[in-house]
């Protein structure tokens, strides 16, 4: 396997803005969010699971997950979000492990949302990144890239990890209450001690 690395971070971050720029910069990324998101479009391997679990009303016209109901049904029954959970970790999990072991790269950024919440894909990284900042700022940028209202972000942002309960697991952090050539230039020199660490790994 690969060196890998864990990238994560609350909400509204900066998480798919790194791990792009890793990207550019040579690195592999595999995106556990975009995975769930090929999971769940129509055709997607998820699809007949979360039909028959949960009925064809959560099916949108397109054949693919309704986000914006399911997003809203689990939020208020925790049972439900157990279920789907059940439906799309291994799922995740097993994609996930595939891409990392099928990269070429030097290393691998592996982007997990819920790393340290769930402990998801945990057993797939060596070193944890964490990418934090101000919460009025991830609430400001979650909301201009999801279009999600503000009491909807704030409710995400109570349901993770507090800043301070992420930064302790941290081994890297990425300040990102800079603009974005503070945050590449923090991703450059961490891509520069990844290269080293992988070529010790
Ligand atoms: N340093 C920065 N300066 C200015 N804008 C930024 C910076 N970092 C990220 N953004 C912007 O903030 C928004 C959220 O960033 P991004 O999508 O990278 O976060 P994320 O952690 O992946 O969010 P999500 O949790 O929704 O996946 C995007 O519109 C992005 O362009
Ligand atoms: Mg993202």
């Amino acid at each position: 396997m690969p060196f890998c690395i864990g990238l994560t971070g609350g909400i509204g971050s900066g998480k798919s803005s790194a791990a792009e720029m890793f990207g550019e910069l040579g690195a592999g990324v595999v995106d556990t969010d975009a995975i769930a998101h090929e999971l769940t479009r129509a055709g997607g391997a998820a699809i007949e699971a979360i039909r028959g679990a949960f009925g064809a009303e959560y099916i949108a016209s397109d054949g693919g997950l309704d986000r914006a109901r399911m997003r809203r049904f689990v939020f208020r029954d925790p049972d439900a979000k157990t279920r789907l959970e059940g439906i799309l970790h291994p799922l995740i999990g097993a994609q996930s492990r595939a891409r990392v072991a099928a990269a070429q790269q030097p290393y691998v950024v592996l982007v997990v949302p819920l790393l340290l919440e769930t402990g998801a894909c945990r057993d797939l990284v060596q070193r944890v990144l964490v990418v934090d900042c101000s919460e009025e700022r991830q609430l400001a940028r979650a909301m201009q890239r999801s279009r999600l209202p503000a009491d909807e972000v704030r409710a995400i942002m109570a349901a993770q990890l507090p800043r301070s309960g992420r930064r302790e697991q941290a081994d890297d952090v990425i300040d990102n209450d800079g603009g974005m050539d503070a945050l590449r230039h923090q991703v450059a020199q961490l891509h520069e001690k990844y290269l080293r660490l992988a070529r010790r790994a």
